[in-house]
């Protein structure tokens, strides 16, 4: 059976494609760009690095832990710039299907605030940090190659969901944290006001289309729960990059990698950069409870 047109909620489409409207800018011309930032300044809030609340992160030097936070804000934009990649190009496939019909207005405004998104996540990394990372091996759908074409296509906008509202955890804590330089502030707040309405969108799509999954085969669902729950450790586990321990010149990189993720600190800190999302799929009927 052939995936059926998306049914969005009319009223909040208009609210959505009205903001998108209203609210766009011109991404070359809005940005300060400092010749060099403080050298003081972290880049990214301490809190969210990945050692934060671990007596790793207390055995750094000043210096190592300033320079953590700028690798992993590095990293944490470079995440950003490959994943928005691989959703505009998931989106470019489709945006006049049939399929999305009723949606394709919206996907033309996302389709363009993403591409701006990643210039000025690009810029940032190229002036002050001279680099982006490696896009990260992506993680494997074997386990749900089997499910029907409508599951499987729920399963690419579950992504682009899931990473849409882990990133904005980050963005809206740094959009408001005054220690850390204007540029790097200013780039978390102008992303996470578009992500809100991208959040928004990415959920009544999403929505739609388990509808239909749950109305074909609801037998499919606990092997959508476990590839979720997987991709959502997987997403997590990306924010570890041993090559920005590296960079900021703490040794045994690998080690402290696996150290930390374990750390119970950490798995509180996951929790809570997951909350919200693992309560929208289990509200939505694809809880991890449904795991065999
Ligand atoms: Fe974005
Ligand atoms: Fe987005």
């Amino acid at each position: 059976m052939a995936v059926r047109e998306i049914e969005p909620i009319l009223l909040e489409l208009d609210r959505l494609e009205q903001l998108a409207e209203s609210g766009y800018y011109n991404p070359y011309t809005m940005f300060d760009w400092p010749e060099a930032i403080e050298p003081d300044k972290p880049w990214m809030s301490e809190s969210l690095t990945t050692l934060a609340g671990t007596p790793m992160w207390d055995e750094l030097t000043r210096e190592q832990q300033i320079a953590l936070t700028r690798y992993e804000a590095i990293n944490f934009f470079s995440l950003n710039i490959h994943g928005i990649r691989e959703l505009l190009s998931e989106v470019v496939l489709r945006i006049h299907e049939r399929t999305y019909a009723n949606v394709s207005e919206f996907l033309h405004h996302f389709i363009g605030e993403e591409n701006e998104h990643m210039w000025f996540f690009a810029q940032f990394c190229l002036r002050y940090g001279g680099k982006l990372y490696p896009a990260q091996p992506s993680l494997q759908a074997d386990s749900v190659a089997h499910l029907s074409p409508v599951a499987r296509e729920m399963i690419i906008f579950a992504r682009i969901l899931i990473f849409e509202e882990i990133v904005d955890y980050y963005n809206s804590h740094m959009a408001t944290d005054q220690a850390l330089p204007d540029i790097a502030r200013e780039i978390n707040r102008i992303h996470h006001q578009d992500e809100s309405r991208h959040v928004a969108f990415g959920r009544m799509v999403f929505t739609s289309l388990l509808g239909q999954v749950a109305k074909r085969d609801p037998g499919e669902l606990p092997a959508v729960a476990e590839y979720l729950e997987n991709y959502l450790q997987y997403s997590i586990g990306t924010l570890y990059n041993p090559a920005a321990y590296r960079d900021a010149g703490i040794p045994d990189a690998l080690a402290l990698r696996r150290r930390a993720l374990e750390h119970p600190a950490r798995v509180a800190a996951h929790d809570q950069v997951l909350k919200r999302t693992r309560n929208f799929l289990a509200k939505s009927g694809v809880s991890r409870d449904l795991i065999k």
